[in-house]
């Protein structure tokens, strides 16, 4: 552990542009906890139904999607910082738009423009990050991303709490994310375009002085790291879509979006959307099943740190395996909760551990593992591409649990859906630990050279 922090200390410049890239991913966690406290106040002002409310959460999925889609071109036509900076500026202009609507279709309008600013944020992040980190804390680094997702998460959480008697709630709850969207923007026009993206452009001598300024002072990585990276962009150039499908690069793309459907398909955000609904069903009151929801958002955050300062240590693949198989335990005690009356009497708090167990689960493993290991996994040309369709199939596939939710418990009762994303949850157990590959502290062309037979 403390061989991540001494790196950290060693290497004060990437820390510092990793904290700032990750700002995008304060963005994502902010939105996705902000909309369950608001939509309590939105549903009376604007006078939205049950289906105008279905409309105005999926709205930022929906537009997330299309802008993961976008921004795979975009990160390689006009580089990952400049991605960056639109989407902050984009961000501010959604997050405003939001807190001004006068009905339910100008609200629904702007979520779709968060959602494409969200959307883009979410894998050019990591992607940035792992591009400018070294190899020793590219893990550690990369899942500050992931870090400021949980931080974004339990802010939104706190703020819908604090402003919930505020004149305007809502409007002040969705508004306040134009600052860290500005935050964002700023931030990103004070770091270097990544030195993977400079190369494949011809821009050598620019990706020499970038490397020089990010090792600081260690001429010697950054000549190698040079060459390495200008051998991996020769070796992939002009590589397109269909390229994708290439029998070397097919197994990648099984593993992306495996990990980015199972992701979503063990129930993440089912916990993070509904964790009130379902303390509420345990016999909580209201305001103490916030105050619990509090509780599952803060243990998020101090397992992701967890992992950030175990991932370049004991690697991925462990954190990988041991969280799925934690949160796939937490799933069937959830599960046996709610089937048994009997169970649910004796031990009445067991809904509240097994929902903590849960995230601290996720939090050490698929949580951070999937946005750092595609990052990792794709060659140099394919990465933007890569990304963007794992980021894609992760979209779909948490739009596809989280409206499918409620439904699912009302036609196979909540032990049921449970058991269901328990049965998920093995299933993706026995695929990690079949296919996905181990890639810590080494480079990512030594990655690719590993990943790809010829
Ligand atoms: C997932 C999100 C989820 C969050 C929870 C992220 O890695 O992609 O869907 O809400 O983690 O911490």
């Amino acid at each position: 552990m403390s061989g991540f922090l001494h790196e950290v200390r060693a290497n004060g410049l990437v820390t510092r542009i990793a904290a700032i890239a990750a700002i995008g991913g304060f963005l994502f966690g902010y939105d996705t906890g902000v909309i369950s406290g608001a939509l309590l106040f939105i549903k009376k002002d604007l006078q939205a139904g049950p289906v105008v409310q279905e409309f105005i959460v999926s709205a930022l999925l929906v537009g997330a999607i299309v802008g993961a889609v976008a921004s795979g071109w975009s990160a390689d036509r006009f580089g990952r910082r400049n991605t960056k900076i639109v989407s902050g500026c984009v961000y501010v202009v959604g997050a405003l738009g939001c807190a001004f609507a006068v009905n339910s279709e100008m609200l629904i309008g702007f979520r779709l423009l968060l959602g494409f600013s969200v959307g883009t944020a979410s894998f050019v992040s990591p992607m940035y990050i792992s591009e400018v980190s070294p190899p020793r804390i590219r893990g550690g680094l990369t899942s500050f991303n992931q870090l400021a997702i949980t931080t974004g998460i339990l802010t939104a959480y706190l703020v819908d709490y604090f402003f919930r008697d505020l004149p305007g709630n809502w409007r002040w709850m969705v508004g306040v994310a134009a600052l860290p969207g500005a935050a964002l923007a700023i931030g990103m026009l004070t770091v270097p375009k990544t030195p993977r993206w400079l190369v494949e452009h011809g821009r050598d001598d620019q990706a020499r002085r970038v490397l020089e300024q990010l090792r600081e002072g260690a001429d010697g990585d950054a000549k190698q790291e040079l060459e390495d990276i200008r051998h991996g962009v020769t070796e992939s150039r002009g590589a397109g879509l269909r390229d994708l499908t290439r029998r070397q690069i097919r197994p990648l793309l099984l593993i992306g979006c495996a990990l980015a459907v199972f992701q979503q398909f063990v129930g993440t955000n089912t916990v993070v959307y509904y964790a009130p609904t379902i303390l509420e069903d345990t016999g909580l009151k209201a305001d103490a099943a916030i105050g619990q929801t509090l509780a599952v958002g803060l243990t998020n955050l101090v397992f992701t740190v967890v992992a950030v300062l175990l991932l370049d240590r004991v690697g991925r693949r462990p954190l990988l395996l041991t969280g799925t198989a934690v949160l796939t335990c937490a799933l069937v005690a959830l599960a046996v909760y709610f089937a048994s009356d009997t169970v649910a009497q004796a031990v009445p708090w067991l809904a509240l551990v097994a929902l903590v167990v849960y995230m601290a689960g996720f939090a050490v493993g698929l949580g951070p593992v999937f946005w750092l290991m595609i990052s990792e996994i794709f060659p140099q040309s394919l990465r933007s591409l890569g990304m963007s369709v794992s980021t894609v199939a992760n979209w779909t596939a948490n739009f596809a649990i989280s409206v499918s939710f409620l439904s699912l418990v009302g036609a196979i009762t909540r032990p049921g859906t449970f058991l269901l994303y328990a049965i998920l949850a093995v299933t993706a157990l026995l695929f990690f630990a079949a296919r996905v590959p181990e890639t810590k502290q080494r480079s990512l062309e030594e990655i690719q050279r590993e990943l790809q037979p010829r």
